[in-house]
């Protein structure tokens, strides 16, 4: 596996008018070529933060961020960013065609540009909104607009701010399952933050949970659940089950605690790994005794 991005020992703190303020201190994680990872975290920890400088937005005070070998000094090019504040987000001058065409200016010609934005709308449930202004549109519809901006371009890298939050029920799921479809498809990097824990199990490879302000990494938590999912028999699986209870204790608990319950969750896992291994051998055994 290539490592697409990797997060060194990262710390910032903000210098504002009331004192400064360190909203990260001592990230450190890897992600892999082509693979899904769910940051999740309370409210006001740093994720924010944390996607600003791998973005390149705002330059740490500690450490290192390097995309596929590269250090990170200022934005990317085959990066892309959904953020939180969708309002800021998108030019109210340009029509929604437009805005999701903008970043492929420099790379393709009009004719492409046009059925590349087509295609993304189209995937977000916006086919018929293209002609439209921004601020014509709902919060969640702008959301989708520039999700849909972000898939157009086709990054390597794709980092998303929670990006699935202004969006009803029904839209968040339909837009999960296009990410997953999404990346897999074009093999896409992808870093999301949420504070939602169904959500981080169900989308991610794996999942990095961050402590309370200022965060750092209190547990990286792989994801054992098939590559394709399904919004009704993943989260019924056993593993998504387990998966949720854990990461939301280790939200709840306190450094020390969470680290015990890693090691718990890895016996746990162990065991059953023992178990499953067990009851291999055993129906190994009664074939080979059959077929003697
Ligand atoms: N530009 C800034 N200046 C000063 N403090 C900031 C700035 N941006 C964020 N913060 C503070 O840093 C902390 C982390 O913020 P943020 O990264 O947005 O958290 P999250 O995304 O996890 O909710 C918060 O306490 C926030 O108030
Ligand atoms: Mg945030």
């Amino acid at each position: 596996m290539t490592t697409m991005l990797e997060v060194a020992d990262l710390g910032h703190t903000y210098q504002a008018k009331s004192g400064a303020h360190t909203a990260i201190d001592g990230l450190s994680f890897r992600v892999d070529a082509g693979e899904l990872v769910c940051v999740v975290g309370p409210s006001g920890c740093g994720k924010s933060t944390l996607l600003r400088t791998i973005s390149g937005l705002i330059r740490p005070t500690r450490g290192d961020v390097t995309l596929h070998g590269d250090a990170v000094r200022g934005v990317p090019e085959d990066l892309a960013v959904v953020f939180q504040d969708y309002s800021r987000s998108l030019f109210p001058w340009l029509s929604v065609q437009r805005n999701v065409e903008f970043p492929l200016k420099r790379t393709l010609k009009r004719a492409e540009r046009r059925a590349r934005a087509a295609e993304a709308l189209d995937q977000v449930g916006l086919s018929g909104a293209g002609g439209k202004y921004p601020w014509q549109l709902s919060g969640g519809m702008q959301q989708r607009v520039a999700i849909a901006r972000a898939l157009a371009y086709r990054p390597a890298l794709l980092l998303m701010d929670e990006p699935f939050a202004s969006v009803d029920a029904q839209t968040r799921f339909e837009l999960e399952d296009l990410l997953l479809k999404v990346k897999r498809e074009h093999d896409t990097t992808v870093v999301v933050v949420t504070h939602d824990i169904d959500e981080s199990v169900y989308l991610g490879d794996r999942v990095l949970v961050l402590t309370k302000s200022p965060a750092s990494v209190v547990a990286d938590l792989p994801v054992n659940l098939p590559a394709v999912r399904d919004q009704i028999t993943t989260r019924e699986a056993e593993e998504f089950v387990e998966l949720r209870a854990e990461v939301a204790r280790l939200l709840n608990v306190g450094k020390t605690e969470a680290i015990t319950a890693k090691r718990r969750s890895d016996e746990a896992q162990a065991a059953k790994w023992v178990a499953a291994e067990r009851a291999a051998n055993r129906e190994r055994a009664d074939r080979e005794a059959v077929a003697d």
